[in-house]
């Protein structure tokens, strides 16, 4: 049985880079599979959260995920903190893994920067937390960026590891899925840079929730440089803001980077921006409103995600109760 699982953080606004990154593909994969979709909290606070701020997010990024047509009654939308199964599991991974596979994770360098020291023991650990979702529930495909494929390896090897240490066939290989090419949204303000809810600059991302103004004003300041548009998608390479905001254009419109490019070859900037605000407008505006109306009603959200994590449980926790057993342990 093929079954889905992903995740994302609620912290801080949803923009146009998990849209198009990540929300749009969970939506596509929601009539193939059994899907599960969890906003992970206790990935979240890795780093410092704001406890008001995080609360309100967790209800932002549910609102997102329905906004953007997940249904939750055919999917599993939850909270990850409601099912237990995560963190317990998490802790056999951190006796499976090793410390020399955790050293080689770049995104904890990344995140650490040069305070390796300060940094918290669960953002080291984090990659671990990220196999036991996954493999709490035995998902086979795991969409996911770029830049989470070296944590989905981890979580191959966490699995293969153990089955080997117990002599079982017990946690399936999970596969990435990775995300089509024009999914990896950038900054606006530095192509170079990826759309990021950290950006101290709003200017750099699109959120979700941006009036038509605001997605006009940003589009019109993005950075790109003095060439005309070209005829193809070749003539992209050393420019990575036109390149982003071509990109973004044919995700929006569902077609190549190439066929924008012959659509408005010779074009200027200023003219192509005019097109893409019009086309951004129409595809985010109605989600932006969608999450409006539903942060409203923030008792039917809540809901969402109590009758997720109840539907959630009742899968993992079988897999869980089957894991201490392997493992040893009388419960
Ligand atoms: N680490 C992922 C990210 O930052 C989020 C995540 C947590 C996730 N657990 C997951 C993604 C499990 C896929 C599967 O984007």
């Amino acid at each position: 049985m093929d079954r889905v699982f992903s995740g994302i953080q609620p912290t801080g606004d949803m923009h146009l880079g998990n849209y198009l990154g990540a929300l749009r593909n969970w939506v596509r994969m929601q009539t193939q599979y059994e899907c599960l979709y969890c906003v992970v909290d206790l990935h979240a606070i890795t780093l410092w959260q704001e406890p008001a701020d995080l609360s309100k997010h967790i209800l932002e990024v549910t609102a997102g995920l329905v906004a953007s047509g997940l249904d939750p009654k055919t999917n599993i939308i939850f909270n990850q903190s409601r099912v237990s199964a995560h963190a317990e599991l998490a802790w056999v991974f951190n006796c499976v893994a090793r410390l020399g596979w955790l050293n080689r994770m770049t995104q904890f360098k990344d995140k650490a920067g040069k305070n390796r020291e300060n940094a918290s023991v669960g953002l080291y650990a984090y990659p671990n937390l990220m196999a036991a979702d996954i493999l709490a529930y035995k998902a086979t495909h795991v969409p996911v960026g770029e830049d989470q494929k070296q944590h989905l390896e981890l979580a191959r090897d966490i699995a293969q590891k153990f089955n080997n240490d117990y002599g079982v066939e017990h946690f399936p290989q999970p596969e990435p899925v990775i995300q089509g090419p024009a999914t990896r949204v950038m900054s606006l303000r530095d192509g170079t840079k990826k759309m990021s809810k950290s950006d101290p600059s709003e200017a750099s991302r699109i959120t979700m929730t941006d009036s038509a103004d605001d997605i006009a004003q940003k589009i019109r300041r993005a950075k790109t440089d003095m060439e005309p548009l070209p005829d193809s998608a070749k003539g992209l390479e050393a420019r990575p803001e036109a390149a982003n905001l071509i990109g973004i254009y044919a995700a929006l419109s569902d077609t190549s980077a190439d066929a924008v490019c012959q659509k408005f070859a010779g074009a200027q900037f200023s003219a192509f921006k005019e097109a893409l605000t019009e086309l951004a407008v129409a595809s985010l505006a109605p989600i932006g409103t969608k999450m409006a109306d539903l942060m409203k009603n923030q008792d039917y959200l809540d809901e969402i995600l109590i009758d997720g994590a109840n539907r959630a449980r009742a899968i993992a926790e079988p897999i869980l109760a089957e894991t201490y057993k392997i493992v040893g342990l009388r419960r």
